[in-house]
């Protein structure tokens, strides 16, 4: 099995930025946390971050036929992408939703998700144990 990773905007900057919300460990901590957890369940992962709501349609697009699953925090694109939702429902990868913080629990912007119409599952609110949680549940649907 070959999972794909995503992460949106901003996300590069975990650890200082509003560490309040975020958390104080790097980037590169939640990729090796990601990285150890594949590993020892001897799943293939690939884990990507990007600024650019578009890279994230190409990296979906390209998905296809190359992995089995997607993790996908589409960080601040969650709320207002529905080019996002589109490439998620045109690949039909099984792709899990995660977010760090509950954004169901933040201000109202964040309420609503365009991307969660096509995902199989979302996980929010549980930090970088969520990504976690997100391989395991891709692992039992695919
Ligand atoms: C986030 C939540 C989003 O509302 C926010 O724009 C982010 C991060 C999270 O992981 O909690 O950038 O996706």
């Amino acid at each position: 099995m070959n999972i794909l990773v995503l992460n949106g905007p901003n996300l590069n900057l975990l650890g200082k930025r509003e560490p309040e919300i975020y958390g104080q460990e790097s980037y590169t901590t939640l990729v090796e946390r990601i990285s150890d957890h594949c590993l020892r369940q001897g799943i293939g992962v690939e884990i990507r971050q990007t600024n650019h709501e578009g890279v994230l349609v190409d990296w979906i697009q390209e998905a296809a036929g190359k992995y089995d699953g997607i993790v996908l925090n589409p960080a601040a694109y969650t709320h207002t992408s529905v080019a996002l939702l589109d490439a998620v429902k045109a690949v039909g990868i099984p792709t899990v939703e995660v977010h760090l913080s509950d954004p169901d629990s933040r201000e109202d912007f964040r309420h609503v998700s365009y991307v969660r119409h096509a995902c199989v599952a979302a996980v929010k609110g549980k930090g970088y144990a969520g990504y976690l949680e997100a391989i395991d549940l891709l692992a039992k649907e695919i």
